[in-house]
């Protein structure tokens, strides 16, 4: 056997050829030879479809439209036809066919048949399809996002694609923005100082860029953006765009703020009823002790040989021990232990008889203005109280400010809605302020100005006291104590006091003001749990005339009373086992009408508790005791 001739080559090359479908086409059509490829992609066996015309690899649709017969025709007047386009094989199921048909010519130019060769894309076609429809798919989901701003930039920056969320947050349309630069969501600063440029350097020298920052809305709202800038690069890993995803954090970020002032607010207001604690408790005892010592002090004194030397030593002792004693009252006033005794009070009425005192006590270096409106509602509040928390306000208003200054004092009428920023309760509120121009306060001595016992003023000047009173007092009364200052400012500190509701006002003074006279020698008992103070207001009960009994407790009282007709009787509020309240409550229901004073150094008993019942403010002196007493009898 020789080697194969010309004819038979072809021949052989074709029938290893198996990926691609060869056959060959009579002029009219009919099939006259087919490959192995042919058999592989389309399933005829020779011998099936040898003779057979090749519209049958056509579908039914194509063959109605006339498609074989235009293929051909194509084929041999153009010398070539080609298309894609879905054929049918044997089992009758589809394939998408790339079809190459060329015209078979003699030398003569005479047509002979066809060359059609058959290609099986369809997985192609499917990678494609599905590739495609991914890309579909994740369009839509981009572009519906509503939440991000998330859109692609080209190489300089310019905008290029636009999402919901884009659209959402920075308020531009896709047609308004794409082709502009996304500098114009920068800040004029951020702009000047090259940000947008840095950003995009940043995020293809690191890959990445990410940053909470201030960003513009299209109406010129600023808003807190948390952005982060992606680098796209193509398959060469040239740099072709980025991806942009911003996200509109300023809830967020508000939510952070509010969280750490509330968190600050409940720190400070913990602290602040710790100190209070604290401080009532020790003021508490040594209000007692106070007591003790300016009582003795006072007996002594009365009962000593007439010596000066040793009258001005008893004096300055009761001198020292009045001081303390003031200080012991601010130090109840700020744990809001005051006894207080809240009435209606006409807020001009009192700054009128006060204005004189307040500027005599700060001297005329300062002079004080005021702008009080006669129409003023009356307010619920200790006129005590509130005489002292005003002169602690002006005193140190006068402190920080220059000679030749002016202090204002200032009262508005304020309506109060629910959920307001001073935090108290809705309401009808009277806000008096005392405002100078002075040094002011940086924002740590502000923070700090309240606390009790926190002074700038040096040893021995200032106590720290004064504004924890004034702060104690507000919160007492149902109201707030609010300070403004900014450093060479000035201050403007606010007290806000609630309008007395109308029935309130109607409230009277204990008239009696008993003058005539000393008062009748009566049989009081005195009950006490400190045998200090006992002692105390016996021995003065005694230098006032009067004869005493003495009791430890309330049930030791009622024991003595079942026993020993009284004329009065006087009574510590806070004693274990039976309270000075319940004490009162015991006498009043087998006594009807044998007085008592209740004696109590601050107002564990909820304000009005006690109201139109005699009272003794601890600690007190002889005066004090001797007065009270003479109103009651008079
Ligand atoms: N009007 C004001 N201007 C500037 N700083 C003030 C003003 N009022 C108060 N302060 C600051 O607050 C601190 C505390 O005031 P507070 O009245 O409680 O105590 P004090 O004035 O120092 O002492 P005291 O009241 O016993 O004389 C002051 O030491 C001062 O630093
Ligand atoms: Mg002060």
């Amino acid at each position: 056997m020789g080697s194969p001739t010309g004819e038979d080559r072809y021949r052989l090359l074709v029938e290893a050829i198996t990926d691609y479908a060869i056959a060959m086409l009579d002029p009219d059509g009919v099939v006259k030879s087919w490959n192995p490829g042919a058999r592989h992609v389309q399933g005829y066996e020779p011998r099936e479809i040898i003779g057979a015309h090749f519209s049958r690899f056509y579908t039914p649709e194509d063959r109605g439209l006339g498609l074989p017969k235009a293929a051909l025709e194509i084929a041999a007047r153009d010398g070539k036809f080609e298309g894609e386009g879905w054929r049918v094989r044997k089992d009758g199921t589809r394939f998408w066919a790339h079809v190459v048909i060329d015209p078979i010519r003699k030398s003569g130019g005479e047509l002979v048949g066809f060359a059609k060769i058959t290609r099986d894309l369809t997985e192609q076609r499917q990678a494609e399809e599905a590739l495609r429809r991914s890309e579909e798919q994740f369009r839509l989901l981009v572009e519906s996002v509503t939440d991000y701003a998330i859109y692609m930039l080209d190489v300089n920056g310019n905008i290029s694609s636009w999402n919901q969320g884009a659209q959402r947050i920075k308020g531009y349309l896709p047609d308004e923005i794409i082709g502009r630069h996304f500098s114009r969501f920068y800040t004029q600063e951020d702009r000047q100082h090259g940000e947008p440029e840095r950003a995009l350097e940043t995020a293809i020298r690191e890959g990445r860029f990410e940053r909470e920052a201030l960003r513009v809305r299209k109406d010129g709202s600023v808003f807190n953006a948390h952005v982060i800038i992606d680098p796209i690069r193509d398959a060469k890993g040239e740099v072709v765009g980025f991806a942009k995803v911003t996200r509109d954090v300023t809830e967020r970020i508000k939510a952070q703020h509010d969280l750490e002032q509330a968190r600050e607010a409940l720190f400070q207001s913990q602290k602040m009823d710790a100190i209070g604690q604290l401080t009532g408790g020790v003021a508490h005892d040594f209000n007692n002790l106070l007591m003790a010592i300016l009582s003795s002090l006072e007996l002594a004194k009365k009962r000593l040989p007439d010596d000066p030397q040793v009258v001005r030593l008893l004096d300055n002792a009761i001198q020292g021990a009045q001081r303390g004693s003031i200080l012991t009252q601010r130090m109840l006033s700020f744990a809001r232990r005051q006894a207080l005794e809240p009435k209606s009070i006409d807020l001009p009425g009192l700054m009128n008889n006060l204005i004189e005192l307040l500027q005599r006590s700060i001297g005329s270096g300062v002079r004080i203005e005021t702008d009080l409106p006669q129409s003023l509602p009356p307010i619920l509040a200790d006129e005590n109280q509130l005489e002292l928390a005003l002169l602690n306000l002006t005193v140190n208003a006068r402190d920080a400010s220059v000679e030749g200054a002016a202090i204002r004092i200032e009262a508005r009428d304020q309506a109060l809605k629910p959920d307001n920023p001073i935090g108290l309760p809705a309401g009808r509120y009277v806000r008096v302020s005392v405002t100078d121009r002075g040094e002011g306060m940086d924002a740590e001595t502000l923070a700090r100005a309240t606390e009790p016992f926190f002074t700038t003023k040096g040893v021995g000047k200032g106590t720290g006291l004064g504004l924890s009173m004034v702060h104690g007092m507000a919160e007492q009364i149902g109201g707030r104590f609010v300070l403004k200052s900014s450093p060479g400012q000035g201050t403007t500190a606010e007290i806000w006091i609630p309008a007395a509701a109308a029935a309130a006002s109607a409230q009277d003074e204990p008239s009696g003001q008993a003058d005539g006279g000393p008062a009748p020698s009566l049989k009081i008992l005195a009950v006490d749990d400190d045998g200090l103070v006992l002692f105390n207001t016996l021995a003065m009960l005694e230098d006032l005339g009067h004869s005493v009994l003495e009791a430890r407790s309330g049930p030791e009282a009622l024991d003595i009373l079942e026993k020993n007709p009284v004329d009065l009787v006087i009574t510590d509020q806070a004693m274990p086992q039976m309270s000075g309240m319940q004490l009162i409550a015991a006498i009043k229901e087998r006594w009807p009408g044998l007085p008592v004073i209740l004696a109590t150094g601050y107002a564990e008993l909820p304000a009005g508790a006690t109201q139109g019942m005699p009272k003794l403010a601890k600690p007190f002196s002889e005066t004090d005791l001797a007065s009270t007493i003479t109103r009651l009898f008079a």
